[in-house]
C-alpha cells in the first residue's frame, strides 16, 4: 500500500510517501481493515513528528488517528460490519500503524457507520475532535441543557465541532477567538465570542463549564466558575509557563487520568484525554446526520502533501480542520 512515514523525529519534511508499503494484516478476531479514502491531521501528528511529544517511533512510523473509509475485511468474530461498509473511526493512534496511509486496523469498537451525505473528507475530520469535545463537554463536564459554557479556542478544530455540540446539548455558549474567527464562531453557535487577546472574556461570571481546548487559560477561566462549576482542558498540565507545578498543587489542581477532581473554592478542574469510541461516534453520528454538526474542513490535501498539511497545522491559524486526501 501506499504510505506515508516518519522515519525520524524531525521537521515535516523527514516523512516520506512509499509507495510498497506492506499491508497491515488482522490478526485479531474484532480487528477492521479499512480502505482509507480520507484521514486528517491533529496536533499530535506534529508533536509525534518533531519529538514535542517523546515516544518511541517504529521504524516506518505512519501517524494519524482519524480515517473515513470502506471496509476491506473483517475478523472473524467482528458483528458490526460487513466488507464493503462505509466507516468512519478514530484508532489508537500512538502506536504509529495509523491512516496517512491506503489501509488501516481498527478494532470494531473503535469505528461507527458513516451517516449518507456527508463526504469521506468531512467525516475523516471529525473523529478525534469529535470524541475531544464528547468526552470533555458530556463525560467529563456533564454540561447540561440551559447551563453557560465557555469555549476558549473555538475556531479550531476542536473548538469548532464543541461550539457546535455544546449548542446541540442546549447549552448558551461563548467562545473566544482572534477577532478574524469571531463571526465564523457565531455562525457556529456562539452566542458571544469574545477576543483572548484583549481578556474581555474576564468580566464573564457564574459560568457553569469552561472547555479550555487551547490549555492556556486555566488561571483566569478558574475564577469565571460558579460554585460547583467545571474547567476541562485539553493539556494536563497546561500550555501556560504560569500554570507551574506549585501552582497547580496551591490551587487544588489534581488532574488524575481524566477523571475531574480535586475542590478549587467548590469548583472542579480536570483534563480530558480522548479514546476510541465507536458507540459515542455513533452519536456524533446522529448529530451529523440531523445536521446540528456540520464538519469544518479548512483545507483538503493529497497525501503526498502531508509535510505542507503539517506546516499548515504548527501555524496554530486552521479554521477547523485539515484533511488528507487519499484517492
Ligand atoms: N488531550 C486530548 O485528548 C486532546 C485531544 C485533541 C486536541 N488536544 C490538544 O488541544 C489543542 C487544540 O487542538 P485543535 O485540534 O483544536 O488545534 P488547532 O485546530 O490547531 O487549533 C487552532 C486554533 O487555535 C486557536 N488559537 C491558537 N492560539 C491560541 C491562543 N493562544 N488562545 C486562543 N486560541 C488560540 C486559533 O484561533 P485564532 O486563529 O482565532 O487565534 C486556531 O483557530 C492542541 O494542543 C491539541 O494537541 C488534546
Amino acid at each position: 500500500m501506499r504510505a506515508v512515514v516518519v522515519p525520524r523525529r524531525g521537521p515535516p519534511e523527514v516523512m516520506k510517501l512509499i509507495e510498497d508499503h506492506p499491508d497491515p494484516v488482522i490478526r485479531r478476531p474484532d480487528e477492521v481493515l479499512v480502505r482509507v479514502r480520507a484521514t486528517s491531521v491533529n496536533p499530535i501528528d506534529t508533536y509525534v513528528r518533531g519529538g514535542v511529544l517523546p515516544m518511541p517511533l517504529r521504524r516506518d512510523h505512519i501517524l494519524g488517528g482519524d480515517a473515513c473509509g470502506t471496509v476491506e475485511a473483517v475478523g472473524a468474530g467482528v458483528r458490526r460490519f460487513a466488507v464493503g461498509d462505509r466507516v468512519f473511526g478514530l484508532r489508537d493512534y500512538i502506536k504509529g500503524q495509523g491512516c496517512y496511509a491506503e489501509l488501516a486496523l481498527f478494532r470494531e469498537d473503535e469505528l461507527a457507520a458513516a451517516p449518507a451525505g456527508l463526504s469521506d473528507e468531512e467525516l475523516a475530520s471529525i473523529p478525534l475532535v469529535g470524541l475531544t469535545a464528547y468526552q470533555a463537554l458530556v463525560d467529563l463536564a456533564g454540561l447540561q441543557a440551559g447551563e453557560r459554557v465557555l469555549i476558549h479556542g473555538g475556531s479550531g478544530g476542536v473548538g469548532s465541532f464543541a461550539i457546535q455540540l455544546a449548542r446541540a446539548l442546549g447549552a448558551d455558549v461563548s467562545a473566544t477567538a482572534s477577532p478574524a474567527n469571531a463571526e465564523l464562531c457565531r455562525e457556529l453557535g456562539a452566542a458571544e465570542v469574545l477576543d483572548y487577546k484583549t481578556h474581555e472574556y474576564r468580566r464573564l461570571q457564574g459560568l457553569d463549564v469552561v472547555f479550555d481546548t487551547i490549555g492556556a487559560y486555566y488561571l483566569e477561566s478558574m475564577p469565571l466558575l460558579r460554585r460547583g462549576g467545571r474547567y476541562v482542558s485539553t493539556t494536563v498540565m497546561g500550555n501556560d509557563e504560569r500554570v507551574s507545578l506549585v501552582n497547580m498543587l496551591r490551587h487544588g489542581m489534581r488532574m488524575i487520568g481524566s477523571a475531574l477532581r480535586a475542590p478549587f473554592g467548590g469548583t472542579r478542574a480536570g483534563a480530558v484525554r480522548v479514546k476510541p469510541n465507536g458507540a459515542e461516534l455513533e452519536k456524533i453520528a446522529e448529530l451529523l446526520a440531523n445536521g446540528a454538526i456540520r464538519p469544518l474542513v479548512a483545507v483538503t490535501l493529497p497525501l503526498a502533501e502531508a509535510a505542507a498539511a503539517h506546516r499548515q497545522s504548527e501555524s496554530k491559524r486552521t479554521r477547523g480542520k485539515i484533511v488528507l486526501a487519499i484517492p
